[in-house]
C-alpha cells in the first residue's frame, strides 16, 4: 500500500465529511452533522454519526462534539435517542410504512440503534461520565432494554442493530424482516405497542439479545466506568462448539443460525477473554471459506447460503447481505491489532483502502472484486483515515 494511498483516502474521508455537513434550526433546535450520504439519507442517524464523529476528531474536534451534541439535542427527559432524526424535513409520505416513527411530523424515530455514544464521546471528544446527558441515555437504555437484569440489552427489531436486512434475522422475524415484504407490518405492530420493549414482550414478542448491540453498549459501559457487559455477553451469547458469538430471540430461544461479521464484532472489547478472541480470528476471520475475501470482512460469510456479495436485487433494497462494511472492517481491525495480528491487520486494511482509494467513499464494496455498491460520498466509509492513518494518541490507546 503506497503511502500516496493512504494520503488520498485520508484526503477523500476529510473532504466526503464536510461535504455532508449540514448546520440547521428545526422545532427551534440548532443542529450541526453529517448526512450519512447526500439525497439518499437526508437526516441525521444515530450510529452514523457516532462514526463520523470519531474520524471529524482529526480534522475539526468542533464539529467531533457538535456531531454528538446533536443527538443528545433531541434527547426527551427520559433520557431517550433515537435511531433517525429528521432535521431537514420529515418523513415522506412513502417512507412512513418503513420508517419507526409515530407520526409524520415526529423529530425523531422511536427505536435505538447500536449505542456507542458514549464510546464514540470518549474517543473525540472527552470524558464522557462528565457529561450527564450520557448517564441519563444509558440509564434509559438499561432501565428499558436489559430485560432480563443481566447488562444485555434486547432490540424489538431488526433495524435497532444497524444490521437492517442481515439474513441473520429472517429465522426470527421471517416475512416481516427488514427488506422484505412484511416489514411494514412488524413496524405497524411495534408502533401500536409504542414500540416498547416490555409491551411487546406481553404480546408475544419476539424480542432479540442482539451481539453488535451489546457490543457497543459494553464499550459504552466501559467508557464512562460503569460495569463491563463483557462477561454476560461471553456467559449468554458465545457458542463454545462454533467458537462464535451468536444471537438469541425470546420467547423460544432460537439461536439464529446464519453466519454473519456480527458474530466476531465482540472484537472490539479490550476485555475479551484472549482466548476467544483469537478463535474468532484464527477460525473465521482468517478462514477463506468464511471471512478472508480480498475485501474483508465481507458481512456475511462466504459459506452462507444467505450470501449476496453484491447487495442482492429486488425491489426492496437489502443491506448486509454479503458486501463489506468499512465499520465492519475497522471494528475487527482494532482486535485484531490489539491481540498482535499486526500483519493479518495490515493485509485487511491495505483491502479496503484500496478499494476506497479506487471507488470513493462508498457504502459498501464487493468483498471478491471492492467495486463500490450503494450509496456514494458515504459518511461512515470515512473510518478508512483511522485504517490508513492509525492514530498512536490517546484516543487509540483507549481503543
Ligand atoms: C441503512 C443501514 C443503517 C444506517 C442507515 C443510514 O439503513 O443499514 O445501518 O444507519 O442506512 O446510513
Amino acid at each position: 500500500m503506497s503511502s500516496a494511498e493512504r494520503l488520498a483516502v485520508t484526503a477523500e474521508a476529510e473532504r466526503v465529511l464536510r461535504q455532508n455537513w449540514h448546520e440547521g434550526e428545526r422545532q427551534g433546535i440548532r443542529f450541526a452533522c453529517t448526512e450519512p450520504s447526500p439525497g439518499r439519507y437526508p437526516w441525521q442517524w444515530y450510529w452514523d454519526s457516532c462514526f463520523a464523529a470519531i474520524v471529524w476528531r482529526r480534522f475539526d474536534r468542533e464539529r467531533a462534539r457538535a456531531e454528538l451534541e446533536s443527538l443528545l439535542a433531541v434527547q426527551r427527559p427520559t433520557g431517550f435517542v433515537g435511531h433517525t432524526i429528521f432535521w431537514r424535513q420529515p418523513v415522506s409520505l412513502s417512507r412512513l410504512l418503513f420508517y419507526n416513527v409515530t407520526s409524520r411530523s415526529a423529530l425523531q424515530t422511536e427505536t435505538i440503534q447500536p449505542p456507542l455514544l458514549a464510546w464514540a464521546w470518549r474517543i473525540a471528544v472527552g470524558d464522557p461520565a462528565a457529561e450527564p446527558r450520557i448517564a441519563a441515555h444509558m440509564d434509559w437504555l438499561a432501565a428499558n432494554r436489559d430485560l432480563e437484569g443481566d447488562g444485555l440489552l434486547w432490540i424489538v427489531q431488526p433495524d435497532e442493530s444497524g444490521l437492517d436486512a442481515s439474513p441473520k434475522f429472517e429465522p426470527i422475524w421471517g416475512r416481516r424482516s427488514n427488506g422484505r415484504l412484511g416489514f411494514p407490518l412488524l413496524v405497524r405492530h411495534n408502533r401500536r405497542l409504542d414500540f416498547d420493549a416490555r409491551r411487546i414482550r406481553e404480546r408475544g414478542g419476539p424480542l432479540l439479545c442482539e451481539v453488535l448491540v451489546n457490543t457497543m453498549w459494553s464499550l459504552s459501559l466501559q467508557a464512562t466506568g460503569r460495569p463491563s457487559a463483557t462477561p454476560a455477553l461471553v456467559e449468554r451469547l458465545w457458542d463454545e462448539r462454533r467458537g462464535l458469538f451468536v444471537d438469541e430471540a425470546q420467547p423460544g430461544g432460537l439461536r439464529p443460525q446464519p453466519l454473519t461479521w456480527a458474530s466476531l464484532a465482540p472484537l472490539a472489547l479490550p476485555d475479551l477473554p484472549e482466548a476467544i478472541g483469537r478463535r474468532l480470528i484464527e477460525e473465521h476471520l482468517l478462514n477463506p471459506r468464511e471471512f478472508l475475501t480480498p475485501v474483508a470482512p465481507p458481512s456475511v460469510s462466504v459459506s452462507d447460503r444467505g450470501y449476496e456479495p453484491d447487495g442482492g436485487h429486488g425491489l426492496l433494497r437489502r443491506y448486509w447481505r454479503g458486501p463489506t462494511w468499512i465499520n465492519s472492517a475497522w471494528i475487527v481491525w482494532i482486535g485484531m491489532r490489539r491481540l498482535g495480528y499486526e500483519a493479518e491487520a495490515q493485509t485487511l486494511a491495505d483491502g479496503v483502502i484500496a478499494a476506497a482509494a479506487r471507488e470513493g467513499l462508498r457504502e459498501y464494496y464487493d468483498p471478491r472484486t471492492g467495486a463500490g455498491l450503494g450509496a456514494k460520498d458515504f459518511a461512515w466509509s470515512a473510518l478508512v483515515a483511522e485504517l490508513a492513518d492509525p492514530d498512536p494518541t490517546a484516543a487509540q490507546s483507549h481503543l
